[in-house]
């Protein structure tokens, strides 16, 4: 039980690493989460800082999902190898689990930083990331829907929103465990309650498109 919760508290401390933060103050000597949208993800960092900047934390917070799967997966099936049989442990059922567990650690500590008072982002590069990592055609879905939608609204939150619904179908529409079924569904909707404000702003027509200056949000 101590290495399975230690497992999850390093998925937690993995989504944790702020990304958007550490790159605003070392490029910009600034605190994102004073700017903008207040959030500390890749579309803020864009609209605050420029594209390069914005690059580089939508690229580290794609792959710190991608990261926290891969590294579930090898640390968990260690895990099982390593207890003296017989263990109570059926790997089928644990395994699948224990990696829905630690997708949704990763999701919380990108949206809930314990290094910045449990501020941070809204979960969607993140989520991409363990999307890829868990399948790559559901991930592939969500790329696409979202790249499709951001063409055609420029509206990043819509997009985000958007594509997080489609992996949740996908999910549904395709073979999958149970474990990763509850994890799409509970992490698309974390994603989408993240976006509460941006739903606000849709509803009222202030929402920034791609390329327009930012009202002062929240
Ligand atoms: O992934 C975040 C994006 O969907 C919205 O970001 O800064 O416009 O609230 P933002």
């Amino acid at each position: 039980w101590t290495a399975s919760v230690a497992g999850l508290a390093i998925a937690y401390l993995l989504g944790s690493t702020p990304t958007g933060y550490l790159v605003g103050k070392l490029l910009g000597g600034i605190d994102i989460r004073q700017h903008g949208s207040r959030s500390t993800g890749a579309t803020n960092v864009l609209r605050t800082l420029g594209k390069w900047p914005a690059f580089v934390v939508l690229l580290i917070d794609v792959l710190k999902g991608v990261a926290a799967i891969v590294f579930a997966k090898w640390f968990y099936a260690w895990l099982l190898t390593s207890l003296a049989p017989p263990t109570a442990l059926d790997p089928q059922t644990f395994l699948p689990w224990a990696i829905c567990l630690a997708g949704l650690a990763v999701l919380l500590g990108h949206g809930r930083s314990i290094w910045l008072n449990f501020t941070g982002g809204k979960s969607a590069a993140t989520g991409l990331g363990v999307l890829l990592a868990l399948s790559w055609p559901i991930g592939l879905g969500a790329a696409a829907t979202f790249c499709v939608v951001l063409a055609i609204s420029r509206i990043v939150s819509l997009s985000s929103m958007l594509s997080a619904s489609t992996a949740i179908a996908l999910v549904c529409a395709l073979e999958q465990p149970l474990p990763y079924r509850l994890l799409v569904i509970a992490g698309g909707l974390y994603v989408v309650a993240r976006h509460r404000a941006n739903i606000q702003r849709l509803v009222a027509g202030t929402e920034p498109r791609l390329g327009e200056a930012s009202p002062h949000h929240d």
